[in-house]
């Protein structure tokens, strides 16, 4: 679905139906709202109780008046389904809608994103209210995008679930001898002789066998999907042009998310991070890295769905932004690629759980407020670069992120069983990148990379989908590719490839690793780097190859070790493989990667230097190129434009020269 966006968008969750007592309390929030400078607002995320008080007795009056209301007072609906959390009259006559837990315990009532996605009844009932709501809504112009649900996550492991993994399992696997021989189960005697056998893993169950830890991970990705589409069709079935999106989580580990990527018309996501926790460079790579997956799952502009305008109530330390990091943060989606920038939460409740979490209004009620100002800037900021509206960030790099790679690697009882993060490993290349102004793009196991100068593959434990031929043909074709320690050791089912390590990519990459090696927390090696003979720090995992074609770029310096390759160079077809042996130091990484991009040549969009603390992203179109300027530090910093001058689409001043950025200031600039 193209031009889903003609404007960016400014909004929040809106909960009216927690105000339905207080009609001056509507009335004011509209007044703000204006003068928020809002565009949107989310609406019916927790209304079930509201709409369908008791079962089939629905009330839609209060949501006529908030949604038609709001639209004569310039503000579009962003409708959502309601299922991420029930009435209790539901569960209390069929409990089969609540969950089950992995020790197989029922859940009761309460809380929220607390059902089954498998269950009859919880479907039937969802789509009873999906259809009205539709019926009513999907043809009023107020109401621009479907919001399915709720950051959906969890697991159900009811008696419906197990059934539906078995059947899920029949078709992948065809027969009880296939699914015994790809998930190894003749160890510890954990052999199925009958389907009705196979329970999801359990803490008092079965958790050994991996193959079937990670496909109960596949299965509950698909079923999610599986109830998302439930509810899709059923709201798309009254007005097939409104487009539908679901909300994705902050560092999620349980949903394979680029499995949704056919199925919502455009990504959008939530994102909470610890700003003022640390030194907030080190929070923004991180948070900058999750926008580009979500940009990356569809290859377009996504949503900031959520966001806080000052603090959370969650977190162990719930900060407050300091003043110009909401504007700075706000942006930084916009850099990444988002189309909107939206809250949780317009407006406190007052009571229970959420009580204290930031709003755009507070209990006080007024706009004369930090936060509220804060808000409105940024309002105001959008409207004024316009223009920018749907370009896309362009990139020739590619860093691969698996999320099933991630699930095995995590379960995988390998050399080192603390510490091997996969996000941080993945991290570790993105922000030497990151903080070259250079745009990234994610890719999975099932995305194409053939368009990409450069591919980056951290850890890549499990290699899957045929993604060792992909890797084979994109370096034969004359790709170059980064691949590190502890890769293609199992494929698909976890099964370890036998005949060496990597895999099939022994040939591509000219070694074999032999052995790996874990060091404890506090212990390291050296690596020389013979191009600058400097020796840098490596920790956690030392891979002890043997070279067979490869050049060596680098060899360990310490331990029995010493001596033996630590980085190579193999020159295959037309390309270059490039094996990374051991988690290295920061610098080690700026080295090796600053010096690959100016080879390869990665387009920089901007040629200047970038001083430690100031980022640089670039979103286009095929006439413009739009920078963004961000100095995440609390201190002034100066930066050389050299031969640019660039004009400020906020505010339409030239700039040139040396060019002084506040702290947390954003420049956006055009040529
Ligand atoms: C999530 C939820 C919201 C709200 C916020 C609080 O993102 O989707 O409903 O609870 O967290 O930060
Ligand atoms: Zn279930």
């Amino acid at each position: 679905m193209e031009n889903i966006f003609d404007k960016f968008l400014h909004g929040a969750d809106y909960n009216p139906e927690q105000w339905l007592d207080y009609p001056e309390i509507f009335q004011r929030d509209i007044e703000l709202m204006k003068k928020a400078h809002c565009n949107v607002m989310s609406v019916g995320i927790f209304s079930w109780a509201a709409l369908e008080p008791e079962e089939g007795v629905f009330n839609f009056e209060w949501l006529d008046k908030v949604i038609n209301t709001l639209y004569e007072n310039g503000i579009s609906t962003i409708l959502a389904t309601p299922s991420g959390a029930r009435p209790a009259w539901l569960s209390q006559k069929y409990p089969e809608v609540l969950r089950v837990s992995e020790t197989r315990v029922r859940n009761f009532h309460g809380f929220r994103h607390n059902h089954c996605y498998t269950s009859p009844v919880y479907r039937e009932k969802t789509k009873i209210l999906n259809s009205k709501l539709a019926e009513r809504y999907a043809n009023n112009p107020a109401v621009i995008m479907w919001h399915i649900s709720n950051e959906f996550g969890g697991e159900c492991h009811c008696d419906l679930c197990q059934n539906e993994f078995r059947k899920w399992l029949k078709e992948k696997y065809k027969t009880l001898d296939n699914l015994n021989k790809s998930w190894w189960t003749t160890f510890w005697s954990h052999t199925f002789n009958s389907w009705d056998q196979i329970e999801s893993p359990s803490p008092i169950g079965e958790n050994q066998v991996h193959a079937l830890n990670i496909d109960w991970k596949r299965f509950v990705t698909d079923r999610t999907i599986d109830f998302m589409k439930h509810e899709i069709n059923t709201v798309k079935k009254y007005n097939p042009n409104i487009p539908a999106t679901t909300n994705f989580m902050y560092y999620y580990e349980g949903l394979n998310y680029f499995k949704f990527k056919d199925y919502v018309d455009v990504v959008s996501y939530d994102s909470y991070p610890e700003w003022h926790s640390e030194d907030n460079i080190e929070v923004a790579y991180r948070v900058a890295a999750y926008f580009d997956i979500m940009r990356s799952i569809k290859g377009k502009p996504f949503m900031l769905m959520e966001s806080t305008p000052s603090m959370t109530n969650w977190q162990s330390v719930s900060k407050l932004k300091k003043p110009g990091m909401h504007k700075l943060s706000s942006m930084q989606a916009v850099a990444h690629g988002s189309n909107t920038v939206q809250y949780f939460q317009w407006r406190k409740s007052r009571g229970s759980s959420e009580k204290l979490h930031g709003a755009v209004v507070d209990h006080y009620g007024k706009e004369d407020n930090r936060v509220f100002n804060d808000v409105k800037e940024v309002g105001i900021t959008l409207e004024s670069i316009n223009k920018i509206i749907n370009t896309n960030v362009k990139a020739d790099v590619a860093i691969v992120y698996d999320w099933e790679n991630m699930w095995a690697l995590n379960d995988s009882q390998g050399p080192r069983n603390i510490g091997l993060n996969y996000n941080d490993i993945v991290m570790d290349y993105y922000k030497v990148l990151w903080e070259q102004g250079i745009n990234v793009d994610f890719v999975d196991m099932e995305c194409s990379i053939d368009k990409y100068k450069l591919v980056i593959a951290p850890l890549l434990y499990m290699t899957r989908n045929n993604f060792q031929d992909k890797i084979r043909d994109f370096v034969k074709n004359g790709g170059n590719f980064v691949m590190t320690y502890f890769s293609s050791i199992v494929n698909d089912t976890d099964l370890c490839y036998l005949g060496g390590f990597p895999g099939e990519l022994m040939d591509v990459f000219g070694i074999r690793s032999e052995e790996v090696d874990a060091l404890y927390e506090y212990e390291k090696n050296e690596v020389k780097l013979y191009k600058n003979n400097k020796l840098y720090n490596c920790t956690q995992i030392c891979d002890l190859i043997h070279v067979k074609e490869a050049e060596v770029l680098a060899e360990y310096n310490e331990d029995f070790y010493k001596g033996r390759a630590a980085l190579t160079k193999n020159s295959f077809g037309k390309g270059k493989a490039y094996y990374i042996c051991s988690r290295m130091e920061e610098d080690f990484n700026k080295e090796f990667f600053h010096s690959l991009v100016n080879e390869l040549e990665i387009d920089k969009k901007l040629k200047i230097n970038l001083p430690r603390g100031i980022t640089l992203s670039t979103r286009e179109n095929s006439n413009e190129k739009y920078f963004f300027l961000q100095n995440y530090l609390d201190e002034e910093k100066e930066v050389d434009f050299e031969k640019y001058t660039l004009r400020d689409v906020v505010t339409g001043k030239y700039y040139s020269g040396k060019v002084k950025l506040k702290p947390y200031e954003v420049l956006i600039l055009e040529y």
